[in-house]
């Protein structure tokens, strides 16, 4: 017995020089993972084997192989930490050299985008009359032959309503809206007056396409409702917009017109910015750049969406936005909003 502890004495001892010499020449974590295995490792490693073998033998030979064991498993165990903790730095440093990062080196240009020259357009005329108290909202694109026409008294055989100029969707029935005045009507119907709404959106209309006309285009409409409103507060509120957007020196004039919706009608035409109304190619040698249509609300459409035109009356407006932003940036070509073509984009 005697011999047998004193042979597992020994053989540990040589595990334990085997285990540091063979740990010496071991630089990478895989050869510390197999080392560990080799050593220490639950199932196969050499310690476990001799674990194995401790049932066996009597109490005291017990004791002394298992101190022993004990002893080298912390020693191998220290060992391996201490190793691990080496190669850890050192790979630490060796990926810091690789990838080291120069400060100094000018930094990567990121190009920025910037807001379609249209969209802006429609900021700065909805910021205007908001500041005027007028709230900015949105409507469908697909509308129903009601809203877009009859509601705004545009009888069935108004030329507007020609194949030649509507989308149909169902003939007769469903249409991408050719303006954006059936929001006039949807707004009033939801609310009550005193209204005051400006409503920016995409419209369609079936037309020849060339430098100032495109089948999709944009407008602005504008809605003012409540007990008080003359025809004098068309032109005042109007008149503000016009200097607000284009600024104090510019002058405006209102000329009759007719639309289906308003009675009596307008248009409102703002001075040549140009040529300061002395007459240019901008403003076709008039002076004048035709800017808005507009008029007072007409006594059937409040009827129609249950205002009593005793009590309340309104002044109504619309724009065309690709119209002004060609006038304000100076663009002989309304193709170009459209067209995708950053050289033209990056101009505003
Ligand atoms: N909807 C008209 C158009 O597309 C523009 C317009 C004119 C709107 C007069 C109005 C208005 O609200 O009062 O030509």
């Amino acid at each position: 017995m005697i011999d047998q502890n004193e042979a597992l004495l020994d053989q540990l001892e040589q595990i334990r020089t085997k285990a540091i010499a063979e740990l010496e020449p071991v630089t990478t974590m895989a050869e510390l993972e197999e080392w560990d295995i080799r050593y220490l490792g639950r199932n196969r490693g050499e310690l476990k084997n001799i674990a194995a073998v401790m049932p066996k033998l009597t109490k005291d030979g017990r004791r002394a192989v298992g101190q022993k064991m004990n002893a080298v498993k912390s020693e191998l165990e220290s060992h391996l930490k201490a190793r691990r903790e080496e190669i850890r730095q050192k790979e630490l440093l060796a990926t810091l050299e690789k990838e080291r990062i120069d400060v100094t080196m000018p930094g990567r240009h990121l190009p920025v985008g910037h807001m379609h020259p249209l969209t802006r357009t429609i900021q700065e005329v909805t910021d205007v009359f908001m500041k005027m108290g007028f709230q900015v909202v949105q409507g469908p694109e697909v509308e129903t032959d009601y809203y877009n026409f009859q509601a705004l008294n545009i009888p069935a055989d108004h030329p507007s309503r020609d194949m030649q100029d509507t989308f149909w969707i169902v003939p007769g029935e469903l249409l991408l809206r050719t303006q954006t005045s059936p929001m006039q009507i949807r707004v009033m119907k939801q609310t009550r007056p005193p209204v005051r709404a400006v409503v920016p959106g995409k419209v369609f209309r079936n037309e020849a396409i060339d430098a100032t006309h495109e089948a999709q285009f944009h407008q602005i409409e504008g809605l003012l409702i409540d007990d008080q409103c003359t025809m004098a507060t068309l032109k005042g509120c109007l008149q503000t917009f016009a200097r607000e957007l284009y600024g104090e020196g510019r002058q405006v004039r209102f000329r009759a017109s007719y639309f289906p919706f308003t009675e009596p009608s307008a248009e409102m035409d703002i001075s040549c910015g140009e040529c300061n109304g002395k007459g240019c190619r901008v403003c076709k040698y008039t002076g004048w750049v035709e800017l808005l249509g507009c008029g007072m609300v007409h006594p059937k459409v409040l009827r129609e969406v249950g205002y009593d035109p005793k009590k309340y009356r309104g002044f109504a407006f619309g724009m065309g936005v690709e119209r002004i932003a060609l006038a304000k940036y100076g663009i002989n070509e309304i193709r170009l909003f459209t067209s995708n073509d950053l050289r033209f984009l990056r101009q505003f």
